[in-house]
């Protein structure tokens, strides 16, 4: 017999956010439920993709243009759903993948300009049709994720972005939530951490009663 499919959950937002320490307690979250979990991270996950994250966050090439940005964020993830992703979901493995495609349509396509149409072409291309089944976007004011990111290790070559950069960053994750809300579930991150926690289990208790899961 097939095992049932995986589900395939992400979670995205600024810097600062918080995604760190609440990807581990969705991870518990979801363990306690009983499911399997691959846990993995967008650009990178694979040998290959973590090679191209190198590229793209490190400070080599500071000129690098905003379309062999976008390109290499796609030559990334189409390594990550080949060896990781696609694998994992059809073994019934839950795949909880810290960002994915929203993530290029907030940063690419709000932060650097490219057009949502563009990134729909590649999104189309390199995806074919494999969407997340839930998306956690945690949502806070870009001073104060600028504020936590800044106590952490020196900024890479997108965290080195103006805060105008990561408005339009943030507005464009917004905009994806109203426009797919029963996929992206807004969480306010700029709470305590305990009342951020206290909002995701609730949310992803909703999902697995939701699911039957
Ligand atoms: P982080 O996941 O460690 O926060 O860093 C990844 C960086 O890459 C972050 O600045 C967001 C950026 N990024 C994009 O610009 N486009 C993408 O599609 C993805 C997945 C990440």
């Amino acid at each position: 017999m097939r095992a049932k499919p995986g589900r395939f959950l992400t979670v995205e937002g600024i810097e600062g956010a918080g995604k760190s320490c609440n990807l581990e307690c969705i991870q518990q979250f979801l363990r306690d439920a009983g499911h399997p979990i691959l846990l993995t991270r967008e650009p990178g996950g694979t040998d290959l993709g973590e090679e191209i994250r190198a590229l793209l966050l490190g400070h080599k090439h500071h000129g690098m243009s905003v379309d062999s940005e976008l390109l290499l964020m796609f030559a990334a993830r189409a390594e990550h759903l080949a060896q990781k992703i696609k694998p994992a979901l059809e073994r019934g493995t839950w795949v909880l993948c810290d960002r994915f495609t929203d993530a290029t349509y907030a940063y690419q396509g709000g932060g650097r300009g490219i057009s949502p149409r563009r990134i729909a072409a590649l999104e189309d291309w390199v995806q074919c049709g494999l969407h997340p089944d839930l998306t956690i976007l945690l949502d806070l004011p870009v001073a104060q994720g600028r504020q936590r990111a800044a106590r952490r290790s020196a900024p890479d070559r997108i965290e080195r972005e103006r805060s105008e950069f990561f408005e339009r960053v943030r507005s464009a994750y917004l905009e994806r939530a109203r426009g797919e809300p029963k996929r992206i579930r807004v969480v306010d991150a700029s709470a305590a951490l305990p009342a951020v926690q206290a909002q995701i289990r609730r949310l992803m208790a909703d999902y697995l009663a939701g699911e039957g899961a």
